[in-house]
């Protein structure tokens, strides 16, 4: 699914800002005088030089004028629907809402606030595609090859496995519901946000058919795989992500694995049903075929560096997030925690916005957070 959206999202991506934003705004009509008054109402989060305190409330400073009062305003019709936001917007009328634009507007110092440490790229290492899972997954190479491409009969293969098979894969070694302790010792400790990384990293790898075909007959497989075409591909190339890829599976993995659904070792209901009354040398024969099946890479595509990230995001938010056109709104220097909660929210579609929703669906969590953390720390000149 999120492959056919991918052209659309990027084709949007891709065109220019003037095309896919067609009217100017008015000009705001508030007056910062009156203004001013107003924000006091509003110090107790914001602050009061609107350099708030608090992580997750936005800084107002400097921001763009007719952006303050859109989002004011889509507080007040529900559009945007932060309960502390619809409490303070309630009393105001249009004109007390362009004001208090106006003033925050007006105001010089956009960011008071270092940011919160720890999340930036901070090498260029850290600037390469998949570079958080590469170091995440440093400790399985040695199991399951550097590109998850393994070499080791029992140690099944990760590349080109669906990202959503491995995510839920590693969820059950997480809760204690598959596998010995020592997969789940490697994987226990990791967050949900590192997992799917690391899932993502291994399905978008290039497969390689395991040397280790096993001692059945590809030919009688063909006809005793005939059952399981319908879920995992007449090849074993399976097209839905929930069901594993098993073509090029080394046939001892794949062996060990009907063995274990059989006895009910590994537990899933389906696959049960599918292989208890296979016989040993049906089992050693379907093993056989699809270890000799060509395994397909899957069309998912690298994911994108902060800097190739940031220039799609730049054309709209200027150069380093400093945006220069009122219809964007400044990213640079905002708090970095409202940044990452605002683009999570585009992403999921609660904040509803079609442009920011075509750009941010495709992120990973990590997306998320390392572009929150990169214009955390650019600073208005
Ligand atoms: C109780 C705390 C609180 C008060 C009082 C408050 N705000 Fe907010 N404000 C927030 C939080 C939290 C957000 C982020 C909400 C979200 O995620 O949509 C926010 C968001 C905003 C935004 C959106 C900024 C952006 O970058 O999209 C504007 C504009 C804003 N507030 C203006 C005001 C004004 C004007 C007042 C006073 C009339 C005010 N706020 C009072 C907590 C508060
Ligand atoms: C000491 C060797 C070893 C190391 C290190 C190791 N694994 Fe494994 N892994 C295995 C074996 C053996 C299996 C098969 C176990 C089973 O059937 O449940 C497996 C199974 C898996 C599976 C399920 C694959 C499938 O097709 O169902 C995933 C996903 C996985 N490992 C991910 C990881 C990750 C991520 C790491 C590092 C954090 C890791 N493994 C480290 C040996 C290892
Ligand atoms: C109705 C759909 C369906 C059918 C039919 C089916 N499977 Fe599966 N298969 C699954 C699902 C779903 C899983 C993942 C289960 C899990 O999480 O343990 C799976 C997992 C597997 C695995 C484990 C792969 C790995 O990487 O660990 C093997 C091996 C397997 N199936 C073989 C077969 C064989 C052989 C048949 C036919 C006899 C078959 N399946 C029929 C849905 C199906
Ligand atoms: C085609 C123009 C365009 C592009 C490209 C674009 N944005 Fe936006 N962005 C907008 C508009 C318009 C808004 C205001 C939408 C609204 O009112 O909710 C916005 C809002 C935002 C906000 C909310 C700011 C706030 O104060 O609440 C964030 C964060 C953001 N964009 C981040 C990004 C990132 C990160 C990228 C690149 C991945 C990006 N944007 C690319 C047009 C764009």
């Amino acid at each position: 699914m999120r492959y056919k959206t991918l052209m659309t999202a990027m084709a949007l991506c891709l065109m220019p800002a003037a095309v896919t934003w067609a009217a100017q705004q008015a000009p705001s009509s508030g007056h910062i005088a009156a203004g001013k008054a107003i924000a006091k109402t509003c110090a107790a989060c914001h602050g009061t030089t609107a350099a708030s305190e608090k992580a997750g409330v936005p800084y107002l400073a400097g921001q763009h004028a007719s952006y303050l009062e859109k989002a004011l305003t889509a507080y007040k019709t529900g559009a945007r629907s932060n309960k502390a936001m619809q409490a303070a917007v309630a009393g105001l009328s249009k004109q007390d809402m362009a004001d208090a634009a106006a003033y925050f507007a007006s105001l010089k110092s956009f960011s008071a606030r270092p940011p919160q440490p720890g999340q930036a790229p901070k090498t260029e290492a850290d600037r390469q595609p998949f570079a958080a899972a590469r170091k995440l997954t440093a400790m399985c190479a040695g199991c399951h090859g550097e590109d998850g491409n393994s070499e080791m009969p029992a140690t099944p293969s990760l590349a080109g496995q669906h990202d959503a098979y491995l995510m839920a894969a590693m969820q059950d070694y997480r809760k204690g519901t598959r596998g010995e302790p020592m997969m789940q010792g490697f994987v226990k400790p990791l967050s949900l946000s590192q997992i799917e990384d690391i899932a993502y990293f291994y399905a978008a790898m290039v497969p390689k058919k395991s040397a280790s075909p096993g001692k059945g007959d590809p030919l009688a497989g063909i006809a005793a795989s005939a059952p399981c075409a319908s879920c995992h591909g007449v090849d074993g190339n399976s097209s839905d992500a929930k069901n594993p890829r098993l073509a090029g599976l080394s046939a001892e993995y794949l062996i060990a694995a009907i063995d274990e659904y059989k006895t009910g070792k590994r537990k899933n209901a389906v696959m049960h049903d599918q292989v208890v009354t296979l016989r040993d040398r049906d089992v050693a024969d379907i093993a056989a075929y699809y270890a000799t099946k060509q395994p397909r890479a899957l069309p998912i595509r690298k994911p994108l560096t902060v800097g190739e990230w940031t220039a799609r995001c730049n054309r709209c938010h200027g150069a380093k997030g400093v945006s220069t056109d009122p219809r964007f709104p400044v990213l640079a220097g905002q708090d970095e925690a409202y940044l990452a909660k605002a683009i999570e929210l585009y992403h999921r579609g609660t904040r509803k916005n079609a442009l920011m929703y075509a750009m941010s669906f495709l992120m990973t969590k990590s997306d998320i957070k390392t572009l929150a953390a990169y214009y955390a720390r650019q600073r208005k000149p």
